[in-house]
């Protein structure tokens, strides 16, 4: 009885660690896969799942922005690239307004950093 008891409690233990490194890798894995998710959902149709840019949406649009450009990165603060998210920009970049929560305007924020050549 007394072993069976000490076995359960051992592999309800095991059980429960498994469980936590699962959800710790999870959470980190998360936050970039989550943004890079973001972006390709809503941004990369656009901007190319790289962030390079790409051909205006219509005949004589303007093109989608390159993010790949040091120069601009250096440009535009976190701030003014979150305006732009909800504002929209010109008659090429769409506005979407409420559509990000703050945590989901700073994962795309984090991602447009991230195709930076000269970032961290
Ligand atoms: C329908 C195509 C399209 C989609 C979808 C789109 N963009 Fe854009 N984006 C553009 C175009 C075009 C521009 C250039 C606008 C201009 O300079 O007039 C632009 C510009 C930008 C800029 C640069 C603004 C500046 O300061 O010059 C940022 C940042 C940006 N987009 C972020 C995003 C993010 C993040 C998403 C996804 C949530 C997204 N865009 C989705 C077309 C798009």
């Amino acid at each position: 009885m007394d072993g069976l008891m000490r076995a359960v409690a051992s592999t309800s233990i095991f059980v429960f660690a498994i469980g936590m490194a699962a959800l710790g890798c999870k959470k980190s894995e998360a936050a970039t896969m989550q943004s890079q998710e973001l972006f390709n959902g809503a941004c990369a149709r656009c901007h190319g799942q790289n962030g390079a840019g790409g051909e205006p949406s219509f005949e004589g649009g303007t093109a989608p922005r390159n993010f790949r450009d040091h120069d601009f990165q250096l440009s535009r603060t976190d701030e003014q690239l979150k305006m732009t998210i909800r504002n929209g920009k010109g008659t090429g970049m769409p506005p979407f307004g409420p559509a990000f929560d703050d945590a989901q305007l700073a994962a795309l924020v984090a991602q447009i950093r991230s195709f930076d050549p000269e970032g961290k």
